[in-house]
């Protein structure tokens, strides 16, 4: 059996993923169906890949949930699918987590819906490959904005409004690209980075006030604009992920399975970590210039 069957035969024993940003077409159960029961969850980019897979999960394990982002269009074509699948209420409203004003009226519209949010999935995030010769000056920016101050702004309005006196739940989705200096991701991962420290600081200084903060960072997940962005398709075409010590790349139900731990009561005393979900991806794979650089060219040709 090739080293590619046995990829296969270890996914099949996993809940089946889609590729599209559409629910499970079945779905076993591995924590108690009851684990988020009556809880309500904000994900920030929940309309599309990760988020949009977090969002169903929770929904499975009776959450209700929010979910926002800039395209109010595709949130609430999510919101659908969601609430179709799960039965559970979901509601779809407009953000831009670089600008607070918006997210300050979010979180008042969710808590006159829910009268509450229990947790808080910052999820939204921009990424492009680019080596830093060639990064502009906004580029760099815009990512720190979308993805560390968006962030922080959408942690410090939710622990306003509802945390501090509640208490709650925060999980990070970051990146293992800074462990090793990822080629072409100086700005995502000196963005992500930086949300893993954010994640330290607010964990001590919430912590008293019964808030639970952690990041998760994810390795190549299929099915995903990131992966597709980032090279996945190629690498998964050239057998790359063979390199990696679960010889494969992961999916997206994976990782909501992983936010769902961080998330219920299973991790109460869990706080100010980084849980990393990479199937040891970013202890073995290649980090090389010339062959991201010649990826990154041929991608630039197609544009
Ligand atoms: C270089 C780029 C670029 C690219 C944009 N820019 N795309 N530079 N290569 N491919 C530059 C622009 O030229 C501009 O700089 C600046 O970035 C801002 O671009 P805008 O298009 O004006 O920004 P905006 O409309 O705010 O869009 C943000 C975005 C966009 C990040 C650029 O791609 C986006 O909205 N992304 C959201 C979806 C996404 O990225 N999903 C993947 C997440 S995956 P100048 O100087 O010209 O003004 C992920 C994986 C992490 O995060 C880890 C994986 C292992
Ligand atoms: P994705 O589908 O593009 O998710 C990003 C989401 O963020 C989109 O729904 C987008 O919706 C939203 N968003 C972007 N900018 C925003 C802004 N300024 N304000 C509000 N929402 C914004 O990509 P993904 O691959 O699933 O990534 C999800 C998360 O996983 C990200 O944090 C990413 O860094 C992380 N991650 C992914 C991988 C991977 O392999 N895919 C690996 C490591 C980490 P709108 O366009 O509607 O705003």
């Amino acid at each position: 059996m090739s080293q590619c069957m046995l990829s296969a035969s270890a996914a099949s024993h996993l809940n089946e993923d889609v590729e599209t940003d559409d629910c499970l077409t079945s779905y076993t159960y591995l924590f108690s169906p009851d684990i988020l029961k009556d809880k309500v969850a904000f994900i920030t980019g929940g309309g599309s890949g990760i988020g949009f897979r977090i969002a169903e999960i929770f929904m499975r394990h009776g959450c209700r949930t929010i979910i926002a982002s800039r395209n109010l269009d595709r949130v609430t074509e999510a919101a659908k699918k969601l609430t179709a699948c799960t039965g559970q209420k979901c509601v779809p409203l407009s953000l831009d987590v670089r600008h607070p004003q918006t997210i300050s009226t979010a979180v008042e519209e969710a808590l006159r819906q829910f009268g509450k949010v229990n947790i808080l999935i910052n999820n939204a995030a921009g990424n492009f490959l680019c080596p830093a010769s060639a990064l502009s000056f906004n580029a760099f920016k815009t990512v720190i904005d979308i993805d560390t101050l968006g962030t922080f702004n959408a942690s410090k309005i939710l622990y306003e409004k509802y945390f501090k006196d509640h208490g709650g739940v925060i999980v990070n989705i970051t990146a293992t690209l800074s462990y090793r200096g990822q080629a072409l991701q100086v700005h995502a991962g000196s963005a992500k980075a930086a949300i893993d420290a954010m994640t330290k600081h607010l964990a001590v200084e919430w912590g008293p006030h019964n808030i639970r903060v952690n990041s998760l960072a994810p390795g190549p997940i299929s099915g995903t604009e990131g992966y597709r962005r980032l090279g996945g398709l190629s690498a998964e075409a050239k057998k790359s992920f063979e390199c990696i010590p679960l010889q494969r790349a992961g999916n997206k139900t994976e990782i909501a399975h992983s936010v769902l731990y961080l998330a219920s009561p299973a991790a109460s005393y869990v706080t100010g970590t980084t849980l990393v979900v990479d199937g040891g991806s970013w202890l073995t794979s290649a980090n090389h210039m010339s062959p991201m650089l010649d990826h990154w060219t041929s991608q630039a040709k197609k544009d």
